[in-house]
């Protein structure tokens, strides 16, 4: 059963891509399974820092073999850029990109349809990154949708472009553009289809023989457990299936071959976009957070909502996960303040809630019950190892392990790759 997934335990953000890079060393392939350019994943190596939406973080690793799986929506466009950014640096990727052909392809029809959708919900937009992420996922159950196999196939691409075309008319009417024309899909496809045709191919079956023959393969989430489209703060989540069940049609394997579920979570919680955030701060204490931890979105640039860690929507995304093995992060940012807070239940007019509830009209109105810790004075940087950690910072980690419920196997404790701590 040699398969990890990776989950994020929040609203996204969590550093996947750093601790997804720090396991690429000892696995033989990294795999992706859901969302598309939404993610944004960085990865930063001495002064260089890289930004994957796409490709998964395993890519700067030479020689590892990195899957887009067809559960991902996939924009040829930014996967050139990113493809261009990974060359750059010298390091190889024909030969070890894999896009399944059953993958969906985001159009500029997608990314157009998403931003204006969002300018007519007015006060109820949901803060989507813009990248055509829920209108590329709608046309695939609506099984109009284009996929990167049909990049190689001119005669069927022509046949589905002129439905789809016509069904974005129906829906965009006037504001339909020439550029959005059944003129440009055709363009499209003899623009990208020759970039994208090398790494077409059928990735589930690669993958099931790698876990036959007993080699590592990890997969890597993206976006977070609470932005998951059936389990999440409905309706503000993305398109896909964030939570480790995103895996087994995302990818396209068996549960018999996952082995462990790692969850990603900050030391405190961020959220970009709308709704209900039960431990935000707003006014200094948020903004320090947000300032000492560089919270700004990855994708978009927009700054990140910060709070205390939510240990009752963190234990609901462990439980969902069947998370065995913690991932802390940042838990750097934490260093200098005086008291650090977790929060431990929720109220309701008065009322003590029994666990986490996703209803925006409830999870908007509870007040999270606090517990104080003390902080630590200390910068944290260059610790090596648990014990190189202040007393109540160590202790902060153990309080961590029992109200999310699961063991904590690595601490991040600054963004550079080597910053990072696996507990014994
Ligand atoms: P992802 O989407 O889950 O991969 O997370 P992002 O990359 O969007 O956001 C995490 C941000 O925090 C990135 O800027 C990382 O470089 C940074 N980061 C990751 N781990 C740590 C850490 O332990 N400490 C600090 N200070 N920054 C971190
Ligand atoms: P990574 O993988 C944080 C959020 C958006 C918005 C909602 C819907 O880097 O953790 P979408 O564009 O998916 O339709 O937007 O989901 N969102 C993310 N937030 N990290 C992400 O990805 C996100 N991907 C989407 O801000 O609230
Ligand atoms: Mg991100």
């Amino acid at each position: 059963m040699p398969g990890t997934v990776l989950i994020g335990l929040q609203w996204g953000d969590e550093g996947k891509g750093k601790v997804i890079d720090h396991l690429t060393g000892a696995v033989d392939a990294v795999a992706r399974f859901q969302g598309g350019g939404n993610a944004g994943h960085t990865v930063v190596i001495g002064p260089k820092k890289f930004i994957l939406h796409h490709l998964p973080s395993g890519i700067l690793h030479p020689g590892k073999t990195c899957i887009i799986g067809p559960g991902l929506v996939l924009d040829p466009v930014t996967l050139a850029e990113e493809v261009d950014v990974v060359r750059s640096e010298g390091l190889e990727v024909e030969g070890r990109l894999k896009i399944d052909y059953r993958t969906h392809l985001i159009l500029p029809q997608h990314r157009f349809q998403d931003r204006w959708l969002e300018r007519r919900r007015g006060a109820g937009k949901i803060g989507t990154t813009g990248r055509g992420i829920g209108p590329g996922y709608e046309d695939k159950a609506a099984r109009i949708g284009l996929r990167a196999g049909d990049l190689l196939d001119p005669p069927l691409w022509e046949a589905k472009a002129g439905p789809l075309v016509e069904a974005k008319r129906r829906v965009l009417g006037e504001e339909m553009t020439a550029d959005l024309d059944l003129e440009a899909l055709l363009a499209f496809r003899e623009t990208h289809g020759p970039a994208l045709a090398p790494y077409i191919c059928d990735t589930v079956d690669e993958v099931n023989r790698l876990l036959e023959s007993g080699r590592e393969v990890l997969f890597e989430g993206a976006q977070g457990t609470l932005l998951d489209l059936d389990l999440g703060t409905y309706p503000f989540v993305t398109s896909s299936n964030t939570t480790v069940g995103g895996v087994f049609h995302g990818a396209g394997v068996a549960p018999r071959h996952i082995r462990s579920v790692i969850g990603v979570t900050k030391a405190y919680m961020t959220r970009v976009g709308k709704g209900a955030f039960p431990t935000e701060l707003e006014g200094d204490q948020g903004d320090r957070l947000r300032d000492k931890g560089a919270e700004f979105g990855s994708t978009t640039g927009r700054p990140r909502r910060c709070g205390w860690l939510d240990a009752v929507a963190g234990r609901y995304a462990v439980r969902l996960n069947g998370v065995d093995t913690l991932g802390i992060t940042k838990l750097d940012v934490l260093s200098g303040l005086e008291e650090i807070r977790i929060c431990t239940g929720y109220k309701v007019d008065g009322e003590r809630l029994e666990g986490f509830d996703a209803r925006p009209s409830v999870l908007s109105r509870v007040e999270p019950v606090l517990e104080s810790h003390p902080g630590w004075g200390e910068e944290i940087g260059n610790a090596g190892s648990f014990e190189d950690l202040p007393e109540t910072c160590r202790g902060y980690l153990q309080r961590l392990e029992a109200v999310l419920g699961a063991r904590v196997g690595f601490v991040s404790v600054g963004p550079e790759r080597s910053q990072i701590i696996e507990m014994k």
